[in-house]
């Protein structure tokens, strides 16, 4: 029998999926009705582009990277930072860019003070097109909210730039779909900047996996569990864009810190893929709560509308039959974690803190001594040779430091980058296909194959050659 879903279903799913679901022709029926089966197809199908495949993309090397940044908030400040640690051999900072005056003038100051003076874009809500179309611009990093995410990179692409964009990359269907056929269109590269993929810890599991440690994988659980309803509700967002997310939608926001490191530790789109999710919300009750204590001025004080649920959980099955388990709660009282646990047949890792066990060592985990025989002898050799410069720099524990000089250093040298727009796409797409599911009662959904089938193919991590 067809299942059927409501009017007031089919015109969030089509917010979500962006013109996917009219441009393939479905629609409600008179009675406000369509099929469920209908729609998930439309959802996982391809949206053909005219552009060809950028996996492996290489450019001529560059040898000082000309960097435009737009969006000078909380992490694009820090970020501004990172990359004039590169200044002036590898990078050069030649425009930024806020909608804000004050916060473009405030990095343009620090960075003044340093030797570098780039040419400020700011007080209009499309300064930052005019900042894009200048010639002596490479590379444009945006770290602005989340809506701007999309336009602004496809313009940058379009404009003859590279692009590295926040996470997560885009939040509908449409926009992931969209990057992806830019860059194909462009052939420029579009790589997410997802720092998590660079932790000590991470690419460390990453190496034992490249060294067999962990046997055959089976299954993994990510997380990101991160307590900010003070942030929610307070005034350093740029007009609170991140709470008004949780007023419309319900599913997993924030998918890729967890996910991000997972995917690559299991292959993802170079031998392996995600094949479909299920996922399910719990009630929302934190920030409705939350909303009673904060001032009376505030405007989101005193709400009930909002409709995330506190903690949503998804499991993803591979193509190959691994099973991966994924968090979001931003709003429960309880410590940090992204969980980042990886079970094999041979070896089962997690983090938070971080503890190994050993198909050969016993039931436990592994003690002390044995445990940092195993850190050191599998450490990622980046987090060794560039000891230095990652204490200096730091970020996230020196995480933003190592994204930012692979970002630059492959660049340079005219290599693959890291991470690419397909893993950008299919990481991102994780949140408007939890919504799907969420809203149709935890049904499966299935992912669009963003890479046309080249998934198949095995390709080693560039982040993994030569080491
Ligand atoms: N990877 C990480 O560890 C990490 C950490 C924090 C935030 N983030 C991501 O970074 C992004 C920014 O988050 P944030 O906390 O810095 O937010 P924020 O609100 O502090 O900063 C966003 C900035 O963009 C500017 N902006 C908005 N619209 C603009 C426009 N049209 N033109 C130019 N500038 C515009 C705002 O003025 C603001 O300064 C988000 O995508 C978030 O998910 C990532």
């Amino acid at each position: 029998m067809k299942k059927e879903i409501s009017r007031r279903s089919f015109i969030k799913l089509s917010a979500l999926t962006g013109t996917l679901l009219g441009t393939t022709g479905l629609s409600c029926t008179r009675e406000g009705k369509t099929g469920i089966e209908e729609l998930l197809e439309k959802v996982s199908q391809n949206v053909p582009g005219t552009g060809k495949s950028v996996i492996g993309l290489t450019v001529p090397p560059i040898p000082q990277v000309k960097v435009g940044i737009i969006g000078l908030g909380n992490r694009g400040t820090t970020m501004a930072h990172q990359v004039h640690a590169l200044f002036p051999h590898k990078a050069k900072i030649t425009a930024i860019c806020d909608i804000r005056n004050e916060k473009a003038e405030k990095t343009f100051e620090l960075l003044k003070e340093n030797g570098q003076e780039p040419v400020v874009y700011a007080g209009a809500e499309d300064s930052w097109k005019e900042m894009v179309e200048r010639d002596n611009i490479d590379l444009v990093m945006i770290f602005t909210d989340w809506n701007n995410h999309v336009p602004m990179s496809v313009y940058s692409m379009k404009q003859g730039k590279h692009v590295a964009v926040e996470v997560p990359a885009a939040y509908t269907i449409e926009g992931c779909w969209k990057l992806v056929n830019t860059a194909e269109e462009t052939q420029k590269n579009c790589m997410m900047l997802e720092n998590v993929c660079y932790g000590s810890e991470e690419l460390w599991i990453l190496n034992m996996v490249k060294n067999k440690v962990f046997g055959t994988l089976t299954y993994a659980e990510a997380a990101y569990i991160h307590n900010l309803r003070e942030l929610l509700f307070g005034n350093s967002d740029y007009n609170n864009w991140r709470i008004r997310h949780y007023l419309k939608r319900n599913g997993n926001l924030y998918p890729t810190h967890g996910l991000g490191p997972v995917a690559q530790y299991m292959d993802i789109e170079r031998g392996d893929r995600f094949e479909y999710l299920v996922s399910m919300s719990s009630l929302q009750a934190s920030l409705t709560e939350y909303s009673k204590t904060v001032e009376p001025d505030n405007e989101f004080y005193s709400r009930s509308d909002f409709k995330n649920g506190d903690l949503n959980t998804s499991l993803t099955k591979t193509a190959k039959g691994r099973m991966i388990t994924l968090k979001h709660d931003l709003v429960t009282p309880r410590p940090y974690t992204r969980v980042n646990a990886l079970a094999g047949t041979k070896a089962y890792h997690e983090g938070y803190p971080s503890r190994l066990s050993l198909y050969d060592k016993g039931h436990s985990w592994l003690n002390e001594k044995l445990f940092q025989e195993y850190r050191e002898k599998y450490q990622h050799p980046i987090w060794e040779t560039m000891r230095k410069e990652i204490e200096k720099h730091g970020g996230h524990g020196g995480m933003d430091f190592v994204l930012i000089y692979r970002l630059i250093d492959n660049l340079n040298k005219g290599l693959p980058l890291d991470m690419d727009v397909y893993d950008a796409a299919s990481w991102s797409v994780v949140g408007p296909l939890t919504e799907i599911s969420v809203e149709l009662g935890s049904v499966p959904v299935k992912f669009p194959d963003f890479t046309r089938g080249q998934w198949k193919e095995k390709r080693v991590l560039e982040i993994l050659k030569n080491i």
